[in-house]
């Protein structure tokens, strides 16, 4: 797998807003699809284009257009969803197959509870959605399970990541691309990435 830390400037100023501790629902929400956008836009950039004709109003001209099958966006719920308005913003032909993780208050291990997956999923690149990369945990499940029903090609993009998450997703599934806006500093006792982002999915739904 390799780890992409996005460093363009955008990202990096969205982020800082992000961050900020009194940022309304509207603004978190905003900022989320943003940064999501430049998210797709940097794990994109090396799909496989073809040739082809172009009817112009100087007649046929050559073009480009992305081949294959494309893409499915995977939002881990709940906090996924704040990000897939801004990937749909760039593939707005993409198809939506949503995932839903919960963790087992015995077990403590993440259980996949929902599952509603685009059909010809394996010949899609899966684009997995979830702000917060802490233990690793939902997105190890979500990535067994698109496997599962035989994906073959999964990148994640998460607003931020901590280590141990990244190192998580890394031993279980080296095949994986992780994309994100910054590597923080790790989790806390509560399991919060810190600095991170706070409860994403309270501040994105405005639940807090
Ligand atoms: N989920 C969140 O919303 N925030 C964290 O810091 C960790 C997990």
């Amino acid at each position: 797998m390799s780890l992409h830390e996005i460093r363009h400037p955008l990202v990096k100023h969205k982020l800082g807003l992000l961050r900020q501790q009194s940022l309304s629902t509207r603004s978190f929400r905003q900022l989320t699809a943003e940064v999501g956008s430049l998210l797709t836009y940097e794990a994109t950039s090396d799909l496989e284009l073809e040739d082809y004709k172009v009817d112009t109003w100087m007649g046929p001209a050559p073009a480009q257009r992305i081949k294959g099958k494309k893409v499915t966006v995977v939002p881990i719920l709940r906090a996924g969803i704040g990000m897939l308005d801004g990937v749909l913003e760039l593939i707005p032909s993409a198809k939506v197959s949503v995932v839903g993780v919960y963790r087992d208050e015995e077990t403590l291990e993440p259980v996949a509870y929902f599952e509603k997956l685009a059909h010809d999923i394996d010949e899609r690149l899966a684009l997995v959605i979830d702000p917060m990369l802490a233990t690793g945990g939902s997105l190890v499940a979500c990535i067994d399970m698109l496997k599962k029903a035989g994906c073959k090609q999964i990148r994640a993009l998460v607003l931020v990541a901590a280590p141990e998450g990244i190192e998580k997703v890394t031993a279980a599934h080296p095949d994986v691309d992780i994309y994100t806006a910054s590597v923080d500093q790790g989790l806390n006792d509560a399991g919060y990435i810190v600095p991170g982002l706070g409860d994403a999915g309270d501040k994105i739904f405005g639940t807090r």
